[in-house]
């Protein structure tokens, strides 16, 4: 699909935001990718069908109510028209009715067929996602949270799995949403065409937070891909100041290391998101405050405050303490 018939997106956008309060980054109807694109053309398909047959069935009604009188006054009772109109309107709707569906069969097709260039596999937990890039050559292979970076103009293939109850996998601008099931390996395509910040959400109720699950997804020129992900590949770099030298060993010594990964130093645990790069990214405890310096120490000091119910415990740490973490977390660029 060529550029162009993304072109249209601007002008929808501002007409949504005005009518809904929307933004055009959650909305489904303004396509940044192929497969959007496929779903608003089964919208526009059924706006169009749906409206017609409305229209019509109005007129028919219309002229039945006015035939009706006018036949009263005639006297007669039967109108032979009348059996071939019947018979014309039930093929017409039968005919309809398997466009609208082989239509959406195919758009459903083209959200999965096919093949990926760029392979992410995402595992949606209680309440973030989990985002490992993966590459044929396994060193290769890296892992972010709450966060996908997308190359325009590329196909990704997403692998979608769940690490405990359903949820679902949602980013209106580029796809329709698929369920991520324990057990059960799916898998969306998202070939972004525009350039841009947008958002997805879990789409499926999985529990108190569900609607603190939100993605960040960013699409990018592929050398600005290629320079993130190489970035993202490497190991933390070394704090250097003496409050981040302080919090690397906070980080250590309390009990963060046992649930999070920081490549580069020994902690390795799986159970909360990977805090390698963590100060590149947009948002904080998946898209429910923005990153900053503030906000991670919020974060830290009292994780129920902001998001109840999550995973993360309130580690006990003096003030200094917090302050230095933070300091050492804010470096992990
Ligand atoms: Cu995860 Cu709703």
């Amino acid at each position: 699909m060529k550029r162009r018939a993304f072109a249209r997106g601007p002008v929808l956008s501002a007409i949504a935001a005005a009518l809904a309060g929307c933004d055009s980054r959650w909305s489904a109807l303004v396509p940044a990718g192929d497969q959007a694109a496929a779903i608003r053309g089964v919208w526009d398909l059924m706006i169009a069908i749906c409206g017609t047959m409305y229209v019509l069935v109005l007129v028919g009604l219309a002229y039945a109510l006015l035939r009706r009188r006018s036949r009263a006054r005639e006297g007669t009772a039967r109108d032979p028209a009348i059996v071939a109109a019947l018979v014309g309107w039930v093929v017409l709707t039968l005919g309809l009715l398997s466009w609208l569906t082989a239509a959406s069969f195919l758009a459903d097709r083209r959200l999965r067929d096919g093949r990926g260039e760029v392979s992410i596999r995402v595992t949606a937990k209680q309440w973030w996602w989990d985002v490992e890039y993966l590459d044929p050559i396994i060193a290769r292979n890296f892992r972010t949270a709450n966060e996908l970076h997308l190359p325009r103009d590329r196909t990704a293939h997403v692998e979608l799995r769940s690490g405990d109850v359903i949820h679902s996998f949602w980013v209106p601008s580029l796809s329709g949403k698929h369920d991520m099931i324990p057990g059960r390996v799916n898998a969306l395509l998202l070939t972004p065409r525009v350039n841009g910040y947008f958002r997805g959400q879990c789409a499926e109720f999985c529990g108190l937070q569900h609607a603190h699950m939100a993605l960040d997804v960013q699409v990018e020129d592929d050398a600005a891909y290629r320079a993130w992900a190489d970035r993202q590949r490497l190991p933390a770099v070394a704090p250097t100041d003496a409050a981040a030298q302080r919090g690397l060993v906070v980080y250590e010594r309390a009990a963060c290391a046992i649930c999070h990964r920081i490549g580069g130093t020994p902690s390795g645990g799986r159970v909360g998101p990977d805090l390698t790069h963590l100060a590149t990214r947009r948002s904080l405890a998946a898209g429910t405050l923005a990153m900053n310096r503030g906000n991670l120490a919020a974060w830290i000091v009292d994780p129920q405050h902001a998001k109840p119910g999550n995973n993360m415990p309130a580690v006990p740490l003096t003030p200094q303490d917090v302050s230095d973490l933070v300091a050492y977390l804010s470096e992990l660029k």
